[in-house]
């Protein structure tokens, strides 16, 4: 009797265990990485235990930055791969930090719990104009957020002509949704991973509706910047070619006046 009690007594502390990874997993790195679906902020981490040991997981999930300071060549390396994008500290116990390795590590193996959000890639499928139109006037702060959150262009800027964003604290959000895809922007937008972001809106989170339309309208941001780009190339090749007619025409004009005087004495 009394070993089922202790069988059944460590099911559960497992069970809740387990849950403390996948939900820290949830909360906190959804937003960057996906186990086994692929790349999106930051490397797809499937199988990760199996190619780092433990001690440098839990030193790197704790603070890249210092682990990449210290010079640890892995650490510089990975950094490195990803354009120096820093990962954001996490203010975990070794114990939750084990949680979340676990979690990855039982994911990766197929076991993992069932619930894994990651990557929905077509998010957007769904997506209007109205949608673009919406997130336009909540990211510029002509229509206020729901939770009263400040509009996003308090602290960022995007390149959109007929938005008057000016924020500068933060970064210029123009090419994130192509760095980072639908997915990992709706997840940013939800749960920020950075202090400064994060204070905005812990008390005023950003509804899912509003998170669908800023993501369609940073989408949309990127793709017209895009096209803007390839109409002044468009625009370029138009100028030289009209240059390259009139310096045709400018040498003809030069030399065609000398060979009249030979042909008329033919
Ligand atoms: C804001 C995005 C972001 C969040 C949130 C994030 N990561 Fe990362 N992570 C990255 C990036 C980017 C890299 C690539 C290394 C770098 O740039 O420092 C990385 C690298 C890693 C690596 C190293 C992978 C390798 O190939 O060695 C591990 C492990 C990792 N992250 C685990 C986590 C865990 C666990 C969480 C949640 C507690 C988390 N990350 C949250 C962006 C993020
Ligand atoms: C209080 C300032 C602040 C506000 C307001 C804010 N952000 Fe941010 N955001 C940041 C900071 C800081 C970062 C980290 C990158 C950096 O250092 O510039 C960031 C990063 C991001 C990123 C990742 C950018 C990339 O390419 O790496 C996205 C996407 C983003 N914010 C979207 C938004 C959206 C959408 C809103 C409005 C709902 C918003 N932010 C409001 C401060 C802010």
């Amino acid at each position: 009797m009394k070993t089922l009690l202790t069988i059944v007594g460590l099911l559960i502390l497992s069970l809740a265990y387990a849950d403390e990874g996948q939900d820290l997993y949830n909360k906190t790195c959804v937003a960057c990485h996906t186990i086994g679906k692929g790349r999106l902020v930051g490397p797809d981490l499937i199988n990760i235990t199996e190619q780092r040991s433990q001690e440098w997981l839990v030193a790197f999930i704790k603070s890249s930055q210092t682990l990449i300071k210290s010079g640890d060549a892995e650490a510089v390396a990975i950094f490195e791969e990803y354009n120096r994008m820093p990962m954001p500290d996490n203010d975990f116990t070794d114990a939750q930090t084990l949680a979340v390795i676990d979690y990855i590590k039982r994911t990766s193996a197929g076991t993992g719990a069932s619930g894994e959000t990651a990557a929905a890639p077509d998010m957007l499928s769904e997506a209007t104009n109205e949608n673009i139109a919406s997130g336009a006037l909540l990211f510029s702060g002509e229509k206020r957020l729901t939770n009263g959150g400040s509009a996003c262009n308090a602290c960022h800027n995007v390149a959109d002509e007929s938005s008057f964003s000016n924020g500068t604290l933060a970064k210029d959000l123009t090419a994130s949704w192509k760095n980072m895809g639908s997915a990992g922007v709706a997840a940013i937008i939800k749960s920020p991973p950075f202090p400064l972001m994060t204070v905005a809106y812990q008390n005023h989170p950003v509804t899912e509706a509003e998170v669908l339309d800023l993501t369609a309208y940073l989408k949309s941001v990127n793709e017209n910047s895009l096209k803007q780009t390839s109409e002044s190339y468009n625009m370029a090749m138009a100028i030289f070619g009209i240059a390259a007619f009139l310096a045709i025409m400018i040498f003809i004009m030069i030399f065609y006046p000398q060979r009249k005087p030979s042909r008329v004495t033919a």
